[in-house]
């Protein structure tokens, strides 16, 4: 008993208790795709904790990338966390295949067609982890009735669609209030931000709420990515 409170003290003190724990997704859309098996080594040797995979659909938003093929190729190579970010106009059609093809997380828009609830369903009965995400204009109140049935909120930090663009800090707002709900409900809901984020924009959704940390450009083009993921943990959490 002593011995678990002890550690229980400790991980706060230096910070690594779940409550306090941070993750690094790493946006493979800014890999060399070309080479995706050296990549998915780097991010397993850099000690990045998840792969995210952006699948867009050209109608949801104004660009195409890739879908379950490639989704099931990685899978068979890595055992990472795939948390796969759906920007897709009709996400409940295919919640069922990016889990049997592998996906860890899944995440849909909530400004996609279909009923929210019963694409949330359809991944919990898939056996994946269920996500909502947002999209910069959408307001942080439209996920608050969805919170009990997920395990993560995606706050999206710039306008879906590609990588490489720039921060909104007027985005922070709403992790700030879906991190207080969170709380105030007494649930285990991770937040996540996407878009923008490097050693500094980390830091300012990490002081808001923010526990998981996707990044694309920032952590491909650092020369260390190890060093790189370690900087992007660096801000608080709570
Ligand atoms: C944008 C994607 C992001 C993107 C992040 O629509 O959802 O995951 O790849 O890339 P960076 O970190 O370069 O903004
Ligand atoms: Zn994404």
């Amino acid at each position: 008993m002593y011995r678990i409170i002890n550690a229980d003290i400790t991980a706060v003190l230096f910070g690594r208790s779940d409550k306090l724990k941070k993750y690094v997704s790493a946006s493979v859309l800014s890999a060399d795709l070309l080479n995706l098996e050296d990549e998915i080594r780097r991010l397993e040797q850099s000690k990045i904790d998840m792969l995210h995979f952006d699948v867009m659909d050209g109608l949801f938003v104004n660009n195409i990338t890739y879908g379950l093929p490639v989704l099931k190729a990685i899978r068979k190579v890595t055992d990472l966390t795939l948390d796969v970010h759906l920007m897709i106009q009709d996400p409940m059609r295919y919640v069922g295949r990016f889990a049997e093809y592998g996906a860890d997380y899944i995440s849909f828009h909530i400004e996609s067609d279909g009923n929210t609830t019963e694409t949330l369903t359809d991944i919990k009965n898939s056996g994946a982890k269920a996500a909502l995400a947002i999209k910069p204009a959408t307001p942080a109140e439209s996920v608050y009735d969805y919170l009990p049935y997920l395990d993560m909120v995606l706050v999206m930090t710039v306008e879906p669609g590609f990588g490489g663009q720039s921060f909104m800090p007027e985005t922070i707002e709403k992790v700030k209030k879906i991190k207080q709900k969170i709380t105030e409900l007494g649930l285990d809901v991770l937040i996540q931000v996407d878009g923008g984020i490097n050693a500094e924009t980390a830091k300012i959704a990490s002081e808001a709420g923010a526990n998981v940390l996707v990044s694309g450009s920032y952590l491909f083009k650092a020369d260390d990515m190890a060093s790189a993921a370690e900087k992007l943990k660096e801000g608080s959490s709570e």
